[in-house]
């Protein structure tokens, strides 16, 4: 029988630092049962945290100087034993040698740990040196919810626990209170921490990351997810050198050129086999995730709030949240790392109706006329998708005030009835009498400089008073760290959403922030500025999904510049790429998988040449890259061909068949292309009861004498027989060998035969893809 806390009332939603017990009647709930499979327990004899669940161990202890050091993350060590002797000395002067390094959970400087802080945090004094102790922690079943900030969560209690620990700096009453997260059903951590003001005096938190872990040595490679607009989260891999590595975002968003997530492998982890740690933060705002290796080889990492554009000054009594930060271990390599956090983040950080839905195939108008159209050519295309059996239409950029171009109306959300006579809720009236859903496009936290909101607020858009606002796209930012401004947006878009018959939101957010201030903030708080933007965002979210919660959110920022976890919590679909060339979505769909599940990414069929990078590419391989993903077309499909008609209806026809695998099932990366010449590419996806999946085979440029290829699957069970069946069926080489059933031993094992003959080879051309289509026969 487990026990619950007897003493401290922390609420749901985690906010009451103070309740947490301390000493002697923690030290007495510790005795959990060792081997429950999901266990964290405390051993009172030890002082030693141990967070369990049978796949992985993290573990801590209180050292000799009152601190809490770190001692273990990684696969599971039995439960019930002591790992003591796995942590160091804390800093003793000149017993031990000076910046030796001494593992954490939460270091701060100025006490002979010279390497990057989790915390820095200056008293009235000025100092900052800050000695934090252990002070007490208690044990919560399930899973507490942070303050204002998206997180992962759980359904029953038995899911997950948590482990909250308060730690002191009993000069200044600085109290740090670390919580950990063990779930059940993944190898994962999820960790935060809230700092409160428990003196007497105002206390500036210059750096408060949301999680350090100290691993014991540095022969990792460092994988990231970078890029620019049009080629987001490229997978860009360098091994640690000494000294500190980081990527970060500066821009008011995660980003488009880093996302907020890096692996640390070892060089020879694979797809599935290796060891590797992921680190994600659950956060849209600026950010910095760093490695330092220091001079014995040890490597700290550290993810949270950027500190460089970042400071909090906390009164008497007040406290900070900060962010989540998933860690996750895999001994199996990389795919079983994405595993967990496509099961986190698609089951227990997603929310709303959406989250178990399959979700609809649409058709989007931006790049079919831009700017320019009116509500018969609306109606036109979304007639026209319909008979393609196209179950959505979503009327994107230019709907509104008399946007006929990207330089006004931003913020003016009235319908321009010049277009639109009949108003939205005639249009969606008329989409919806097709049989299609409607869906609308939305960029709530910008104004144009031409649009009557600028006119009445000029004080409303971001800058510093006195110097030149730097304009993006035309376009100025809304102060969304003042309260007055999300409470405005939130009455003008529920009267939009509430207007018309609405079931999808393209929310859009295409600058980077500059000239960061708010005249609403003291200037000795300006500090604070980007992340109360960011909780203005997600207040205004989070009162838009609870408003509207049958309405499908998809996120945007200019094509993925904030697709991360933050976001996610609130749409759980998201717009990958503005890029839509099938080439270039080969490498953005496989950097986001590494994280992110196939039901957050939003893939879309476009028109060739394409509008971002001009090539043409066949229309089966446009589709063939777009199915493992929330499938879309963003095409003109009335100036489609009859033969692109007849084939668009069947790719349609094809995805909803297969729709719950391409959005829910289990993606397997197979071959990267970001690997060798990365000329070929594939990958599959897998039915949970593995007996259905469709496999993906990619080649970019043709050989004159292409090699007999296999392609070793994953995840299929080796003892069934699985019956291939090539999409579409066209009789060549590669399928007659295939057409047949073979066990899924013989698939994993030999592999799944790509072969051309000549003719073939000369008749494909570039730009080719392959699918095959699994499905499980029963022997007999
Ligand atoms: C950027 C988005 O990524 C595009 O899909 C489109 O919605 C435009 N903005 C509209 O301005």
């Amino acid at each position: 029988m487990r026990r619950r806390p007897t003493q401290g009332s922390l609420s749901a939603t985690g906010h009451t630092l103070l309740a947490v017990v301390v000493d002697d009647e923690a030290w007495d709930r510790d005795a959990e049962a060792p081997n429950r499979q999901m266990t964290a327990t405390w051993d009172r004899a030890t002082n030693e945290l141990h967070l369990h669940n049978g796949r992985i161990s993290y573990l801590a202890r209180v050292l000799e100087d009152g601190s809490l050091g770190h001692l273990y993350f990684g696969p599971a060590l039995m439960p019930g034993r002591s790992y003591w002797h796995l942590g160091h000395r804390p800093f003793e002067g000149f017993s031990n040698r000076v910046g030796e390094p001494i593992a954490r959970e939460y270091p701060t400087g100025g006490g002979g740990d010279f390497r990057v802080p989790a915390l820095v945090a200056e008293p009235a004094d000025g100092s900052t040196v800050l000695h934090l102790a252990y002070a007490g922690h208690r044990i919560l079943p399930g899973k507490p919810a942070l303050q204002g900030l998206p997180a992962t969560y759980v359904e029953a209690d038995e899911e997950a626990e948590t482990v909250e620990i308060l730690l002191r700096d009993a000069p200044s009453g600085i109290e740090v209170a670390l919580l950990y997260t063990v779930f059940a059903a993944a190898p994962v951590v999820a960790r935060s921490a809230r700092i409160r003001n428990g003196g007497t005096q105002p206390v500036r938190v210059r750096c408060a990351m949301s999680a350090s872990l100290d691993l014991p040595d540095a022969a990792w490679d460092l994988v990231q997810l970078s890029g620019t607009w049009a080629r987001e989260r490229h997978v860009v891999t360098r091994p640690l050198a000494p000294g500190r590595q980081s990527i970060a975002s500066l821009r008011g968003a995660s980003s488009h050129e880093h996302n907020p997530f890096i692996v640390l492998a070892r060089s020879r982890t694979t797809e599935d086999a290796g060891e590797a740690y992921g680190f994600s933060l659950v956060y849209s705002g600026n950010f910095l995730a760093e490695v330092e290796v220091d001079a014995f080889d040890s490597a700290r990492v550290r993810l949270g709030i950027s500190p460089e554009s970042f400071s909090w000054t906390l009164d008497p009594g007040a406290e900070l949240s900060v962010p989540e930060v998933v860690l996750a271990y895999s001994g199996a390599g990389l795919g079983a790392l994405s595993d967990a956090y496509h099961w986190l983040y698609r089951q227990r950080l997603a929310r709303g109706a959406w989250r178990d839905r399959v979700r609809p195939v649409l058709i989007n108008n931006w790049e079919a006329t831009y700017f320019d159209f009116g509500e018969a050519r609306l109606l036109e295309i979304a007639a026209s998708a319909r008979e393609m059996g196209i179950e959505a239409f979503v009327l994107d950029d230019g709907w509104f005030g008399e946007r006929d171009h990207d330089t006004s109306s931003l913020g003016d959300w009235f319908v321009d009835r010049r277009k639109l006579p009949d108003g939205l809720d005639g249009l969606a009236r008329k989409v919806e009498a097709l049989g299609m859903r409607f869906g609308l496009w939305i960029e709530p936290e910008m104004v144009s400089r031409r649009s009557r909101l600028f006119e009445e607020h000029p004080d409303w858009a971001i800058g510093v008073p006195g110097r030149p606002r730097t304009e993006s796209r035309n376009q100025l930012v809304l102060d969304l760290s003042r309260r007055e401004i999300v409470d405005h947006l939130f009455a003008v878009l529920r009267d939009v959403l509430g207007s018309a018959p609405i079931s999808y939101v393209k929310w859009d957010m295409n600058r980077s922030i500059t000239e960061p201030y708010s005249p609403a903030l003291a200037a000795d708080r300006q500090g604070e500025f980007f992340h109360r933007y960011i909780l203005g965002v997600y207040d205004l979210y989070e009162r838009l999904v609870t408003a509207f919660p049958d309405i499908l959110f998809e996120s945007c920022a200019g094509g993925g510049g904030r697709f991360d976890p933050g976001i996610l919590a609130y749409a759980p679909q998201g717009w990958t790429s503005d890029d839509t060339d099938a080439v270039e979505r080969l490498r953005i769909q496989w950097g986001t998988s590494l994280v992110y599940p196939l039901s957050s990414m939003g893939a879309h069929v476009a028109a060739v040449p394409n509008h971002q990078v001009g090539r043409v590419v066949p229309l089966h391989t446009r589709a063939a890259v777009a199915f493992f993903g929330v499938l879309g077309y963003e095409l003109d499909p009335t100036a489609l061909s009859p033969d692109e008609r007849r084939a668009v209806a069947d790719q349609v026809a094809f995805y909803k068949e297969h729709r719950e695998l391409f959005q829910r099932g289990r993606f397997v990366r197979l071959r990267s292309p970001f690997e060798g010449d990365g000329n070929e590419v594939a990958w599959m996806t897998v039915a949970d009861d593995r007996r259905r999946a469709v496999v993906g085979w990619y080649r970019i440029l043709n050989d004159p004498e292409p090699r007999l290829d296999r392609i070793r699957l994953r995840g299929l069970d080796p003892a069934d027989l699985y019956r291939v069946t090539p999409w579409p069926t066209a009789g060549d080489i590669t399928e007659s060998r295939n057409a047949l059933v073979r066990g899924g031993d013989d698939l994993m094992s030999a592999g799944i035969i790509i072969a051309s003959n000549r003719r073939e080879t000369a008749t494909r051309g570039d730009f080719q893809a392959r699918l095959f289509v699994l499905e499980a026969v029963d022997a007999g």
